[in-house]
């Protein structure tokens, strides 16, 4: 039910606060400590390498996962595209173990090398937000999403769910190994920072519609660009734009730029910068004046601490490994005023669907 919202996509925005919220609750034990089934945790530990398998939007979480538990939980991790491994399987290590990220739990893409992972015999789990789907049921172990249901085609709380619920298990799996870092990140204050902040980000439609008139409504292309964090977010972000705008978007590591694409960047061409850390921001903010000496309409979103004058969008400062929980959420209302304006059909754009079974 879309209650008052005119779509669900922006109605699916709005509740990421309380999805986040809801899902310290979930793994939050009677002492007010973060668990996860033992189970995983016990077993995750013992992997010497984790092979995460997902598509689009789940792949792009998986790779903000790839940081998460390499820094908090010290596992060498793999991100792999589930259409990809099926065909190209890499070499896999002596202990590993999978974990599929999949709203849906039925994408066939990720089920193929689910199907593959089981005959070889290795142990996985299956991240997701439908309890019973066919990817919880085939996996040996299921961490819920507990986002509720996502309606909408273009994926926006699913994505921060996956990447907060990486974010239990990094730290979880990391107080049971008795990792530095895992000890003193406390994931509850945390998250709950970020709550406070994706609310106040939600309360910006205007501002960021506004944002999107003056740059986005009538442009072909657009570029956003990024280091680190900020590089898997920009791709997040331009897919985002390409499935509901029509827009054709790429999310760039803003170092990669001046090593071709800059040859597209043409007068009025918008290319977005996020910037979500001080010493990586400042070679983006570099490479935007690149773009900018050569015509390009940029836009600057950029985190409280390391603003400038003149940025146009500013995230609520969060801790360093969960920017992309609050910087995403400007980015999905980019995409959704870039397609409102379009006129286009917002929560069902052409050629797509919700859930993708076939390969
Ligand atoms: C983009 C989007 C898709 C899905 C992808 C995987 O907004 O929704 O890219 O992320 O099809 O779907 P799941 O997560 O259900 O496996």
């Amino acid at each position: 039910d879309k209650g008052t919202y005119e779509h669900y996509m922006l109605k699916e925005v709005d509740e990421q606060p309380a999805v986040m919220r809801r899902l310290v609750q979930e793994y939050t034990n009677e002492k007010g400590e973060l668990v996860v089934d033992e189970a995983i945790t016990s077993r995750i530990q013992k992997a010497d390498r984790i092979y995460i398998v997902a598509c689009g939007t789940s792949w792009h979480a998986g790779l903000v996962g790839k940081q998460l538990i390499e820094k908090v939980a010290e596992i060498p991790v793999e991100v792999h595209v589930a259409s990809e491994f099926a065909y190209n399987m890499p070499l896999i290590s002596k202990n590993p173990f999978f974990i599929f990220i999949s709203q849906s739990g039925e994408t066939a893409d990720s089920r193929q090398v689910l199907v593959r992972v089981n005959e070889l015999g290795y142990e996985s789990m299956t991240m997701t937000n439908v309890p019973g789907s066919t990817l919880s049921r085939e996996a040996n172990h299921t961490m819920l999403l507990h986002a509720g249901p996502e309606i909408a085609v273009a994926s926006t709380k699913a994505y921060t769910a996956q990447i907060a619920t990486l974010a239990i298990l990094a730290k979880a799996t990391g107080m049971v190994k008795g990792t530095a870092v895992a000890k003193e990140f406390n994931l509850v204050k945390e998250l709950s920072l970020v709550a406070t902040g994706m609310e106040r980000l939600v309360g910006e439609k205007e501002h960021i519609s506004d944002l999107v008139k003056a740059n986005l409504e009538t442009t072909r292309n657009a570029f956003y660009i990024g280091r680190g964090m900020d590089y898997f977010v920009s791709m997040e972000a331009a897919l985002k734009l390409k499935e509901i705008s029509y827009i054709q978007a790429e999310g760039f590591a803003a170092g990669e730029l001046k090593h071709g694409t800059i040859a597209l960047i043409e007068e009025g061409t918008p290319v977005i910068g996020i910037i979500t850390d001080e010493v990586m921001g400042s070679h983006t903010r570099g490479n935007l004046k690149e773009v900018e000496s050569r015509g390009a309409a940029t836009v600057v979103v950029s985190m409280e601490g390391f603003e400038k004058e003149g940025d146009h969008i500013v995230l609520p400062h969060v801790h360093e490994l969960l920017t992309p929980l609050v910087s995403v959420v400007p980015i999905q209302l980019i995409a959704y005023y870039a397609s409102l304006h379009r006129g286009l059909d917002v929560d069902k754009p052409r050629n797509l669907a919700k859930s993708v079974t076939v390969e």
